[in-house]
């Protein structure tokens, strides 16, 4: 099969990170007959340096004609200032909005040779595997009026939250889904006692739950979730939330899986179903880690494991989405390790080696 992907490398390791993934890619197309023709595009700190816009208008035309985007990341520190007019992040959030991604999935897995990697305890960790959903089109980040302005007593600045009920509906529904294949058990997360959105939010989230009889549905304040995820991560089989809370809590959960590094995420307007080929946009869940760029130190694994999403949403492709994951598996199985899953007796490895190594297992 042939296939049309748009790959955006980005700001800080992006482009490292996003190599190592293309060279598993082109290895699966390789191995399995498939063509993927690959359209480089700029996006976030590069993007403005280069053309002034965080997203340019050809990035975004071609990423909608593509069967899928694959981004590293994107964040440079030179864009930090507060008062500074166009950021980095508005090209990846950008993008979210302009392609209908509502649907953050970011699965957290602890893979047993990497337990001593998380600084929980073994027991804590061992064996945790869920699947976080997170809103990624509303709340915080796109509610207007969003602004800053000075009033009589000083600046002072607004940021909205809101959601409407089928923002909702259609997000809790990808939760519900996605319970059904598993455990089936959805945990909904708000801030009911404290905020209006949450309110509707649960209310919604409730009355979904007389459309899947099969599922258990647990409704848990963020603050509290934020906490059960350190002390007992193996409750969890689906988590959903609203965006700002669901960026936060994978931050977190990431932890679990031992590293930042190693949790991919996968952007869908729809509900997942794999084998089928909706478009979406796949990206590690970390940042562009400026510290660590152009020194061949970062792990490419979330955005490998983010690339094996998008062959099995986007393309149809389950069984080379398996074949990667098992290769990443295999490798780390092996000993081969990045700086930041390094542990005692095991062989560091830069991102092109760890990149390579698991394209030679696929
Ligand atoms: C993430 C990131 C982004 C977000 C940033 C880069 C805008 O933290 O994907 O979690 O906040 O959504
Ligand atoms: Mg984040």
């Amino acid at each position: 099969m042939k296939f049309r992907i748009v790959v955006l490398p980005g700001d800080g390791v992006g482009p490292e990170i996003t190599q190592a993934a293309v060279d598993v890619l082109q290895a699966v197309g390789k191995k399995y007959g498939h063509t993927f023709d690959l359209y480089n595009g700029l996006i976030g700190g590069v993007a403005i340096d280069v053309t002034g816009m965080p997203l340019p208008l050809d990035v975004l035309t071609m990423s909608k004609k593509s069967d899928a985007v694959l981004l590293g990341a994107v964040g440079d520190p030179k864009f930090d200032a507060p008062d500074i007019k166009v950021r980095p992040e508005e090209g990846i959030l950008g993008l979210r909005r302009k392609l209908g991604l509502f649907a953050n999935l970011r699965p957290v897995r602890t893979l047993p040779m990497l337990i001593n990697a998380s600084n929980l305890k073994p027991e804590v960790v061992e064996g945790v595997d869920f699947i976080f959903v997170r809103e990624l089109t509303g709340g915080l980040y796109f509610g207007r009026p969003k602004k800053r302005w000075q009033a009589s007593g000083g600046w002072r600045a607004v940021d909205t939250m809101t959601y409407s009920e089928g923002e909702i509906e259609r997000i809790v529904r990808v939760g519900f889904e996605l319970a059904r294949g598993r455990k089936k058990r959805l945990i909904s997360v708000d801030k009911a006692n404290v905020l209006e959105c949450s309110r509707l939010w649960r209310q919604v989230a409730t009355d979904l739950s007389q459309s899947y009889p099969d599922v258990e549905l647990e409704h848990m304040l963020v603050d509290a979730c934020s906490m059960r995820l350190i002390q007992n991560p193996k409750h969890f089989d689906v988590i959903v939330s609203e965006n700002t809370f669901g960026d936060i809590l994978t931050d977190e959960a990431s932890m679990l899986a031992g590293s930042m590094g190693m949790l991919p995420s996968a952007s869908l307007a729809g509900i997942p179903q794999e084998g089928a080929r909706t478009p979406g946009l796949y990206e590690p869940a970390h940042g562009s880690a400026p510290r660590r760029a152009g020194q061949n130190l970062a792990n490419p694994i979330a955005t490998i494991l983010s690339m094996a999403m998008m062959l099995r949403y986007s393309c149809g492709l389950d069984r080379e989405a398996q074949a990667v994951e098992t290769a990443v598996i295999d490798v780390l199985n092996e000993g081969s390790r990045t700086y930041d899953i390094m542990d005692e007796g095991q062989r560091q490895v830069g991102t092109r080696e760890m990149g390579e190594l698991v394209a030679g297992k696929v």
